[in-house]
């Protein structure tokens, strides 16, 4: 079991480059499968996730190369309806996005339920209300079994979901007729999803607004494409420029995607140049407290609550953080307790006394995003933080120590 143990206390300075988008990348995969021939995909973040992905795809007949480089070459001609095993599902969310593939290409699927991390009740009712209205009939039981004769467009309604957005957007590609999605999720990676589909010559309107547009076609061929820049990478680095009163460039990224996580920092008196595809953050002094309201894209990302909430328990005063989004993402801060964080959680609020400093102790990570929270106050405290539970930040931040020790942090894998 790998630990990081971190040094604190440092400021950070110098350049990150910033890698492909996790949460694109994996349904992209997934919509490569969908395709009538072999698909290039650059940038990919080569993280745990990704090359779980790449498994199962082999797993159901496709060919996958992936290369540490980030290029993923996917043949799936061979692939076949088979059912995906279920300790390989259950390792991460996005397997839900197999549901949307198999029944988009054979109008047949049967998978066990999704796994991923463990940040508050996950239901997927969402998805299969979609596919329903696409003409599938859904059984659910140790297995989800979905069936259609055909699947034919329609009106689908959903409540923001990037998942169901996603799933639904690859069972409709290749319907028949015309799927209207209303009320979807805009996040930057149901756009690169949409962007990459229309290459290979699907036809799909309004990815990023409430309403998506989605005229079947009958093949889909070959492309190559990039992924987008990963947002969430982005915002954490910022945090953590701004969190060691640093100064780091972080470079590749798509500055109009961190708009309200820019505006944030501001306010804690953090500084944030944009630049085309670059930003740089610097901060000097001790920052002031803020509050955070969790809300879907453009809103404050609930991927970044937990880094920012870690980064707020040693601003100037209260900050009062509220996730709208999953009710268990605050374990960081419970563990951020024994450093010497002033926190009260009630509920979906957590009240954030800002302290003058925290102390290096030893700590787990609960999920991805809590380990990266806790990077972030290791890095803050004095002494030493030794973090279990590394097994998360590798599903989803690529090389993270690397970048770190390259912009003067002091952390070692054991
Ligand atoms: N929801 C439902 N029913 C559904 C689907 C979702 O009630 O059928 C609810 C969820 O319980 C949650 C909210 O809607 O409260 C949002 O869920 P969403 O479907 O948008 O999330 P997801 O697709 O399961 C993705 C990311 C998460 C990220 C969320 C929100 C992937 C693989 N995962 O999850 O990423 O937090 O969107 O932006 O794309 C992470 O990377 O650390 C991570 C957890």
């Amino acid at each position: 079991m790998d630990q990081f143990v971190i040094n604190g206390g440092r400021r950070l300075t110098g350049c990150v480059s910033v890698s492909g988008a996790k949460n694109a990348g994996l349904p992209v995969m997934a919509a490569a499968a969908l395709c009538d021939d072999v698909c290039i995909i650059d940038n990919l973040p080569y993280v745990k996730d990704i090359i779980i992905m790449a498994d199962l795809l082999r797993y159901m007949g496709a060919e996958v190369s992936l290369s540490p480089n980030g290029r993923a070459v996917i043949n799936p001609r061979g692939l076949k309806n088979v059912i995906p095993p279920e300790d390989m599902v259950a390792k991460m969310r996005a397997s839900t996005y197999l549901m949307g593939i198999l029944l988009g290409r054979f109008n047949e699927a049967c998978v066990p339920p999704p796994g991923g991390c463990s940040i508050g009740a996950r239901p997927i009712d969402q998805h299969l209300r979609g596919f329903e209205a696409l003409g599938a009939r859904v059984e659910e039981g140790a297995f989800l079994t979905l069936r259609a004769s055909k699947l034919v467009g329609s009106n689908v309604y959903l409540e923001a979901s990037v998942g169901a957005t996603i799933n639904i957007i690859l069972a409709a590609v290749k319907a028949e007729g015309v799927t209207v999605i209303h009320g979807c999720a805009k996040e930057p990676h149901v756009v690169d999803v949409a962007n990459f589909l229309n290459n290979m010559g699907a036809s799909i309107r309004g990815a990023g607004t409430d309403t998506i547009r989605i005229r079947g076609v009958q093949t889909l061929r070959s492309t190559s494409y990039t992924i987008i820049p990963d947002q969430i990478e982005t915002g954490t680095w910022m945090i953590m420029a701004a969190a060691t009163k640093g100064d780091i460039v972080i470079e590749n990224c798509i500055p109009p995607h961190m708009e309200v996580v820019s505006a944030k920092l501001r306010k804690t008196g953090a500084e944030v140049i944009e630049g085309d595809d670059f930003l740089r953050v610097r901060a000097s002094g001790r920052l002031n407290a803020t509050n955070i309201r969790t809300m879907v894209y453009p809103g404050f990302p609930t991927d970044l609550q937990q880094p920012m909430s870690a980064m707020l328990t040693c601003a100037n005063g209260r900050s009062i953080i509220t996730e709208t989004i999953y009710e268990q993402r605050y374990r960081h801060l419970e563990e951020m307790r024994r450093m010497g964080a002033k926190v009260q959680v009630e509920d979906r609020v957590a009240f954030v006394d800002g302290v003058e400093r925290l102390y290096g102790r030893t700590v787990e990570a609960s999920d991805l995003r809590a380990g990266a929270a806790l990077i972030v106050a290791g890095l803050m405290a004095e002494g030493t933080t030794t973090i279990s539970g590394v097994k998360y930040i590798d599903r989803g931040y690529e090389r993270i120590e690397d970048k770190l020790t390259s912009v003067g942090a002091d952390i070692k894998r054991i």
